[in-house]
């Protein structure tokens, strides 16, 4: 269920699905950057996209004539600079936003708030006018505070609808599901792990005790697994040595977690991901489960069931930052 889309995309040879559903338009915002450069490319290869808008304050002519070479179907703009924004966003289904700058060696998600939040909160504006009914995939970090400024903007302009502002943690399940797969030598494709809480160091929460198929680990290994995958953004950016963060298996993610939304707008019953939205699960105003997606964006919250113990002391612990992040978000929205 959690993979439910990735990989029927690409039929063998280079040929694609004959049974292409409905047609959509997709915008990527930041769409030149180490995110968008990938997830545009994935994007491109998905037979559920008809149209492909491709916005960025830099390089977005070139790289959208680089893809529009591309022989597959959807039909791809780009638009470059805040004068081209609006027409980038119009007639839009999914807005995926990565736009704002990564981390670096010692920085924390919350690092980057200052220069994130204003990107968002800006390309939001513009959303909520141009194509109020899009459902908004939220990549930008940190996103724990960039959703609730998101909602926010959309409260602030009326037309807020708590199951089309997404926030996108499928990376964290990505990660779970390969290291899982890993250390108990399964087959990675058969592998689901629900991540819930927020998106950043110790608010990531793996459920591990409701992993499919089923696997116990003993403590020394569920923390250490649980504390790897909670860090495993670090363990990239640290790699990179200063040169960003997670750009390919990010775009992987986020290109899995469009293909599932558009199956499910499209029709498609029974599509679940986990994700970070408006919720009344925890004391958090937001938090990341496994919901249904349908025509609306989010259609069910699914909650997240019984927790181990272990499990229940991560949400405990997770929960103050869960809450300041947040509370974070909003006030800058507000200001
Ligand atoms: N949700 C997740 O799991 C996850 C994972 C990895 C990275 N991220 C986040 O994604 C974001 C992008 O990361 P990246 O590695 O692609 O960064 P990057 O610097 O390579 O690319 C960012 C792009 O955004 C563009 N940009 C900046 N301001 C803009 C604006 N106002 N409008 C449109 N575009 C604008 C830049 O020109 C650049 O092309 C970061 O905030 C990063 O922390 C999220």
């Amino acid at each position: 269920m959690f993979r439910s889309c990735a990989a029927k995309v690409l039929s063998p040879a280079r040929g694609f699905s004959t049974t292409t559903q409905q047609l959509n338009k997709v915008a990527v915002l930041g769409a030149a950057g180490g995110i968008g450069q990938p997830l545009s490319l994935l994007l491109k290869t998905s037979p559920l996209i008809s149209r492909l808008s491709l916005f960025d304050i830099v390089n977005t002519p070139g790289v959208a004539a680089d893809l529009s070479h591309i022989e597959t179907p959807a039909h791809v703009t780009g638009h470059q600079g805040p004068e081209q924004l609006n027409e980038a966003l119009e007639g839009c289904d999914v807005v995926l936003i990565p736009a704002g700058v990564p981390r670096k060696p010692g920085m924390t998600r919350d690092d980057l708030f200052n220069t994130n939040a204003g990107i968002v909160k800006n390309l939001c504006e513009a959303a909520a006018k141009t194509c109020p009914n899009a459902v908004i995939g939220i990549i930008t970090n940190p996103v724990n505070s960039t959703v609730p400024i998101a909602c926010e903007v959309y409260k602030a302009a009326g037309v807020y609808d708590w199951r089309k502002i997404i926030g996108v943690t499928t990376l964290d399940i990505v990660r779970s599901n390969t290291f899982v797969a890993e250390k108990k030598g399964l087959d990675v494709t058969s592998v689901n792990v629900p991540v819930i809480g927020g998106h950043s160091g110790i608010t990531i929460i793996p459920l591990l005790s409701q992993a499919t198929p089923a696997v116990s680990f003993d403590d020394e290994v569920l923390e250490k697994l649980t504390d790897r995958i909670q860090n495993a953004g670090t363990e990239v950016v640290n790699a990179k040595a200063g040169a960003g963060s997670a750009t390919l298996s990010m775009a992987y993610a986020a290109s899995r977690f469009c293909n599932s939304l558009l199956e499910a707008m499209n029709g498609k019953e029974g599509v679940v991901e986990c994700a970070f939205v408006q919720s009344d699960l925890t004391e958090a105003a937001y938090f990341a489960s496994p919901v249904l997606l349908g025509k609306n964006g989010v259609e069910k919250n699914l909650g997240f069931g019984s927790l181990s113990d272990y499990e229940k002391q991560l949400v405990a612990k997770a929960m103050p930052e869960l809450v300041g992040n947040i509370k974070k978000g909003e006030a800058f929205a507000a200001s």
